[in-house]
């Protein structure tokens, strides 16, 4: 991942045990060419001390709102000035919530409400406060006002316990901030995603589907629109926000899917396919439940329509995309699924290794062979796959008018 030099960044660190990784976040921020303003909240300063920053920063370290020896007493507003990110790190449960909900009683929290620059946050908390139900929900809503989740990973915690929830490393925060910060690789460009599983009724309660949390493809949707895409994204059932700035539409059934594509492919110059589409569905779905009689049931199943191989083969197809979850024999499987749909370049990963979780590892493969992308949470993945494909994109110049 490049560098990013002579970015300016403020750097916010709450009161969690994950507060001295912020000290090596800040030497290597400063390493690759960063000014680090560095800010701590009160309980922050109960794990690491602000002469610990001052001396990695270079810089005074801010930690209070009206301090009277600050030349400038409005700091909770000057400090984000001219700033190109604000990034938090490590944020407790607690200064979450506290983002969530737009508070502003100490500097830190006050300044991210008075930004004026993106921010982004590096969650890093025990494994139940991460799946508590609050913090779902406020990590829900940080999404969709705009913030920038940097993981967490999941891993043995300070705690003892192992599980999702802690901080990810500096140099993973400080990449995910170089990418989120880079020039924006697909400008204007019209990107279309499918995600999610497909949901096949076979009577009005029950129903065939595959698999799928939908997060590779909302990851994939959200890094293309962080790279300045224009992006729709059609949806198959997930729990799952909205991406800022991505246009959704909802499908359930992989029928409902091709129609909503159908309907988006004419305007897309990009399309990435990573539903799971259900291959089969009851070829006669009932209109009343089916009820038990103790008999052997039979539902005859019928092919779906493939979308992929649809949209490739239009006249005029669009840069296609295509996932391969394959459980064995990856780049047999991979690099036959792509000359079989006919797409430049297929995604694949190990079935049983990705669903459902937040890391994953891809290989790509394309006209110039295989690509490795290392394990990594879906959404660095996911921009490097989209700096990917913008690279091939480009040379390609398939942009329609
Ligand atoms: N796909 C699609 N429409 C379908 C089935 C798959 O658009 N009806 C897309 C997926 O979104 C993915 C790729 O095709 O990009 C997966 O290819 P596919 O051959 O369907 O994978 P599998 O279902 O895993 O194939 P197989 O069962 O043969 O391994």
């Amino acid at each position: 991942m490049a560098d990013a030099p002579h970015r300016k960044i403020v750097l916010g660190v709450t009161g969690g045990i994950a507060a001295y990784k912020a000290a090596e976040l800040t030497r290597e921020l400063v390493r690759r060419g960063c000014d680090v303003q560095v800010v701590m909240t009160e309980a922050a300063r109960g794990f690491v001390t602000p002469e610990t920053f001052q001396a990695l920063s270079g810089n005074p370290v801010h930690t209070e709102m009206w301090a009277s020896r600050a030349p400038d007493t409005m700091a909770h507003i000057a400090l984000t000035r001219g700033r190109d990110a604000i990034v938090i790190a490590p944020a407790t449960a607690d200064f979450i919530a506290k983002l969530a909900h737009g508070f502003a009683d100490d500097l830190l929290s006050a300044l991210c409400v008075a930004r004026a620059c993106p921010l982004l946050v590096a969650p890093a908390m025990n494994r139940e406060m991460w799946a508590n139900p609050a913090t779902r929900r406020n990590v829900e809503q940080l999404a969709r006002d705009g913030v920038a989740m940097l993981g967490p990973a999941s891993g043995d915690q300070a705690c003892g316990e192992v599980g999702m929830g802690r901080m990810l490393e500096a140099a993973e925060i400080a990449d995910a901030l170089a990418a989120y910060l880079a020039p924006k690789l697909l400008p204007g460009v019209r990107v279309l995603v499918t995600a999610g599983p497909t949901f096949e009724a076979i009577d009005p309660v029950r129903g065939i589907t595959n698999r799928s949390s939908g997060k590779m493809g909302y990851a994939i949707a959200r890094a293309a629109a962080e790279a300045g895409a224009t992006v729709t994204l059609v949806s198959g059932p997930t729990g799952l926000a909205v991406p800022r700035g991505v246009r959704r539409t909802d499908a359930v059934s992989a029928r409902e899917m091709f129609e909503a594509v159908k309907r988006h492919v004419a305007q897309a110059d990009i399309f990435v396919a990573v539903a799971a589409v259900a291959d089969y569905r009851p070829a006669a779905p009932r209109a009343h439940k089916i009820k038990r009689d103790g008999r052997a049931l039979t539902v005859t199943l019928e092919p779906n329509p493939d979308i992929l191989a649809w949209v490739a083969r239009r006249p005029r197809p669009p840069f296609c995309v295509g996932f391969a979850a394959e459980s064995e024999d990856l780049a047999r499987n991979a690099e036959a699924k792509r000359r079989a749909k006919r797409v430049p370049l297929v995604a694949a990963n190990l079935a049983q290794d990705a669903i459902g979780a937040d890391e994953s590892e891809l290989v790509l493969f394309d006209d110039e062979g295989r690509h490795e992308l290392a394990r990594a949470p879906k959404d660095a993945l996911a921009r490097r796959l989209i700096a990917h494909v913008a690279r091939l994109y480009g040379r390609a110049g398939k942009r329609k008018s």
